[in-house]
């Protein structure tokens, strides 16, 4: 990746906590934030998955386990982080889970069990950090295109991720001018389980990357800075905004044209 505008320490200070921040696009950024000076603690429900990502952010960052759909178990994890780093300067709610299903493939139970990770689940993580928070904290729930786009075998992804941007959008208005809510929408990202899931073979891929005005999926690091960004100062009069960084998906279909005698 092209060198970061962010300087070393500019974190200095500030304590992290990142549900979901066990694996994936989560994880880096929660490496990021440890790298550039946070204090940081990831949770998730796999304890080997917890401990073994605390290890590779370092910079004494903590594991923990709990389940987003527990809030007593979410609110006493954050106790947790605040009595061992401080109060939190920043909370990022990433947790959830996908799989590819029509709607009448799924039972109920299906439905609800991604709506309770994702959006019940941020709706947790932000209720319950609410008062463990330091002053001026940034909040930022990850979404997706889900949200804004309606996708076939999606329904429960589509309703989930449209509900988080109406949450974030209602939680910034209630909260500021304390708390910020932002929200980070990713495209595609290479490497990673949601990806597995939604694109397992490669002429799926390939019809992505022809879909997209970039022409790639994004990396994992090119959503950390981005989370950065909004937890950092340089971002201190925005709130209630989704952040794309998505290479153009949701602008529609790249797919290039012969436009002919339309460039004349
Ligand atoms: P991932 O690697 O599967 O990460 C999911 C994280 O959430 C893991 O740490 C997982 O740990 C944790 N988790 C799942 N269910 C949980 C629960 N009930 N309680 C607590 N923790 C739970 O996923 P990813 O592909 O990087 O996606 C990360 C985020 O980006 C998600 O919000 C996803 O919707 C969003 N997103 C991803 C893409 C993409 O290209 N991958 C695109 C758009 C948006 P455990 O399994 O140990 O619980
Ligand atoms: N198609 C249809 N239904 C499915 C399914 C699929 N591929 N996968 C799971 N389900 C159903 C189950 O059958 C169950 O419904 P039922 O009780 O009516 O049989 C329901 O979903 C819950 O499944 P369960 O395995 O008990 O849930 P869980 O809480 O253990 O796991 C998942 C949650 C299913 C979302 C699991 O895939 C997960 O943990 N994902 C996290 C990682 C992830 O998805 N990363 C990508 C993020 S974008």
């Amino acid at each position: 990746m092209t060198q970061s505008p962010f300087k070393d320490g500019l974190l200095d200070g500030k304590v992290a906590f990142v549900a979901g921040g066990t694996s994936g696009i989560n994880l880096g950024i929660a490496k990021r934030y440890a790298e550039l000076g946070a204090k940081v603690a990831v949770l998730g429900r796999n304890p080997e998955k917890a401990a073994n990502a605390a290890a590779e952010i370092g910079h004494g960052a903590i594991g923990l386990t709990a389940d987003v759909r527990d809030y007593g178990a979410i609110r006493a994890a954050m106790e947790d982080v605040r009595s061992r780093l401080g109060p939190m300067d920043i909370v990022v709610s990433g947790a959830a889970g996908n799989f590819l299903a029509p709607a009448l493939g799924m039972s109920a139970n299906a439905f609800k069990t991604v709506v309770d990770i994702d959006l019940n689940g941020t709706f947790n993580v932000f209720r319950g950090c609410h008062d463990l928070l330091a002053p001026n904290a940034s909040l930022i729930a990850i979404t997706a295109g889900q949200a804004v786009n309606a996708m076939q075998l999606q329904a429960h992804a589509c309703a989930a991720k449209a509900g988080i941007n109406q949450l974030i959008r209602v939680l910034a208005l209630e909260w500021g001018p304390d708390v910020r809510v932002n929200g980070i929408s990713p495209g595609p990202i290479e490497g990673t389980e949601g990806m597995a899931r939604l694109a397992p073979d490669a002429s799926t891929k390939q019809k992505h990357f022809e879909r997209i005005a970039m022409k790639r999926w994004g990396i994992i690091e090119e959503i950390a800075e981005g989370a950065v960004f909004l937890s950092s100062d340089a971002a201190k009069y925005i709130t209630g905004t989704i952040l794309d960084i998505d290479g153009g998906s949701q602008l529609g279909d790249a797919t290039r044209r012969d436009l002919g005698s339309g460039l004349a």
